[in-house]
């Protein structure tokens, strides 16, 4: 009979709509993912320490909800019938026991692979096993799928992606699909129909401007944002990667900055970070509601950058209901005294409020003029509301 329904999926995959499960991500997908911090050194304990401390931080209620197990997690050869296996030693009970466990701790169960034949780490790749793979994750209950692109030789990017979402489609679990091709053949003008999110960039690094050979600091990256905008919006996001927030590589002026314009530019917010042993300062940071809730405001408008003049930009969202998040940032190594003629920005109509979102203040309205020092590689967030 698996066998029968097996053939029958494979037969008539290419009969059925070409599209993503619609709806999964009507805001930016917001979770926590093991790359950033642990790389391959994962395992079942951990990602249940995780899970547990996401819950006992406040993290979970605060909206993280995908757990997602990155590279690491396979067993270096498929079985014999050519299916995927969990590293034996390191997840002895298997997926489908780990997605129950995640399930029953209210979390939705991430899980990486690749593209190309073989991960980025050298373990079994999907090539040629899109429509098997899909079924596995169905069976053991994943709920969030992220599709790497390392070793994929000539293959072409958009079929391939595709013939994954298709695979998804027919193995009829309902799947968020994040595509991980590093921005490299610009998905965000192709990959609309085929995934939930997409990579624009290599990967990033613990830091605020450095670069490496694939990676960059998140300056670099969200340089590399501006003008994006126009292909993000609701199930479809554009996705910088994810947050090195309360890493070492950060100060936390630079972690502070990262959230925010990751929730200016409605990124999904997939924290990197060690739960267990976060400093209250970071866990400060990743639970605010206020720039959460700018990030995933109803609207889904990603924000755009209005202004940019050495180490003062400006980047502006457009939120529901009229209101509007402003983030000044100083991107340089001095201090700056950032003085605001509000007439100036000119997407504003009429008077609105201000709310200062990481001091937790009301400051008055934009009738006044505006000034606030802006320490190096920090920010300064105000929400507007309109004042009638
Ligand atoms: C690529 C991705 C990263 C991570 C690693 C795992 O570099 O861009 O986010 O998934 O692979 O090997």
């Amino acid at each position: 009979m698996k066998k029968l329904i097996a053939f029958l999926a494979l037969a008539l995959a290419p009969l059925l709509p070409a599209q993503k499960f619609e709806g999964l991500a009507p805001t930016p997908p917001m979770g926590w993912n093991s790359w950033n911090t642990f790389q391959g050194k994962i395992s079942e304990t951990l990602i249940k320490e995780m899970a547990d401390a996401l819950v006992s931080s406040g993290m979970q209620a605060a909206g993280y909800r995908y757990l997602v197990v990155d590279d690491g997690w396979e067993a270096p050869e498929r079985d014999s019938q050519g299916n995927l296996v969990p590293d034996p030693a390191r997840f002895p009970s298997g997926m489908k026991a780990l997605g129950d466990y995640l399930h029953s701790r209210g979390f939705q169960f991430g899980i990486h692979n690749c593209a190309g034949t073989k991960t980025c780490a050298g373990l079994p790749g999907g090539r040629g096993h899109e429509f098997q793979d899909a079924r596995s994750y169905a069976s053991w209950g994943v709920d969030f799928l992220k599709y790497d692109w390392c070793n994929h030789g000539t293959a072409n990017s958009q079929e391939t992606y595709n013939t994954m979402r298709d695979a998804i489609r027919a193995a009829g679990r309902p799947i968020v699909f994040s595509l991980c091709e590093w921005g490299d053949t610009k998905p965000w003008t192709w990959a609309k129909d085929t995934g939930h999110l997409w990579r624009t960039t290599g990967d990033i690094m613990d830091c605020y401007d450095c670069q490496g050979a694939y990676s960059l600091g998140w300056k670099f990256i969200l340089e590399s944002q501006a003008g994006l905008e126009q292909y993000a919006g609701p199930d479809h996001w554009n996705d910088p990667d994810m947050l090195e927030v309360g890493n070492p590589g950060l100060t936390l002026a630079e972690s502070r900055a990262h959230f925010t314009l990751w929730s200016l530019l409605a990124a999904p917010l997939m924290a990197g970070n060690d739960a267990r042993k976060m400093s209250e300062d970071t866990r400060q940071i990743l639970t605010n509601r206020d720039v959460i809730a700018i990030d995933q405001d109803p609207l889904g408008k990603q924000g755009y950058r209005f202004m940019k003049h050495p180490g003062k930009q400006i980047w502006v969202k457009e939120l529901a209901h009229g209101e509007w998040a402003v983030c000044f940032f100083n991107d340089g190594d001095a201090p700056v005294q950032l003085r605001i003629d509000w007439a100036n920005l000119t997407f504003l109509k009429g008077t609105y409020r201000i709310r200062d979102i990481w001091q937790k203040k009301d400051l008055g309205s934009t009738t006044a003029g505006f000034q606030a020092p802006v320490a190096p590689h920090d920010v300064v967030l105000v929400r507007l509301s309109p004042a009638s």
